[in-house]
């Protein structure tokens, strides 16, 4: 028997008829047509599935679509919309980070990996490396490229803050040219996380 929910991804909402057994991913991949998040292990153990439950990391093949209705789903492929007031780049800071560091092989786990460390700077701008390890523990490579993926996570800290010295620049510009107070989450020298996870609200809106 189906049900209907309503589902936010990327700042889409769509009304979709489900069985109880329809997973995230696979709404993700067939009826979004999104295929950032990879099937790899299907028991929640691999990460490969990661997408950010409202701005949290989730593991899509173990979460029945059903269950998120009301809630913002953030995938692979939304994430170059946060950045893109600030930067003229097509890339979020992490996907950037990421190739230029060439943190990958085969790029199976790819997904997985920068979804966590988007998570991880959402919660803490700069990272210890043994918090970069932590975060990222959960998820596997099975092509054994973890010195370049924790080299991508030490350089997406860096490209993170650049583009955070960016967005401030352009907040005290925007408050010397105006004479309209800053609005909350405009402040000056607010962390990546807090900046990023109010982009996330201010891109996609409120959940549905
Ligand atoms: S495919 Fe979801 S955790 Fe492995
Ligand atoms: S690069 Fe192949 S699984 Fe990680």
């Amino acid at each position: 028997m189906t049900q209907t929910v309503t589902i936010k991804v990327n700042g889409q909402v769509r009304a979709l008829e489900l069985t109880p057994q329809a997973s995230l991913l696979h709404v993700l991949r067939n009826d979004f047509e999104l295929n950032g998040a990879k099937y790899g292990c299907g028991l929640g153990e691999c990460g490969a599935c990661t997408v950010l439950v409202d701005h949290q990391p989730a593991r899509s093949c173990v979460i029945p679509a059903l269950g998120v209705g009301g809630r913002s789903i953030t995938t692979l492929e939304g994430l170059p919309l946060l950045n893109a007031q600030t930067s003229l780049d097509p890339l979020h800071p992490v996907q950037r980070a990421f190739i230029d560091a060439q943190g990958t092989q085969c790029g199976y786990c790819l997904n997985g990996m920068i979804m966590m460390t988007v998570a991880l700077l959402l919660k803490n701008a700069q990272p210890s490396r043994q918090e970069m390890l932590d975060a990222l523990s959960g998820n596997l490579c099975r092509c054994g490229a973890h010195v370049e993926i924790l080299k991508a996570v030490e350089l997406s800290v860096q490209y993170t803050r650049q583009l955070d010295g960016v967005r401030d620049a352009q907040v005290a510009q925007l408050a010397k040219s105006s004479s309209v107070p800053l609005q909350p989450g405009m402040k000056q020298g607010t962390t990546h996380g807090q900046t990023l996870d109010q982009t996330l609200d201010q891109t996609w809106g409120k959940a549905p």
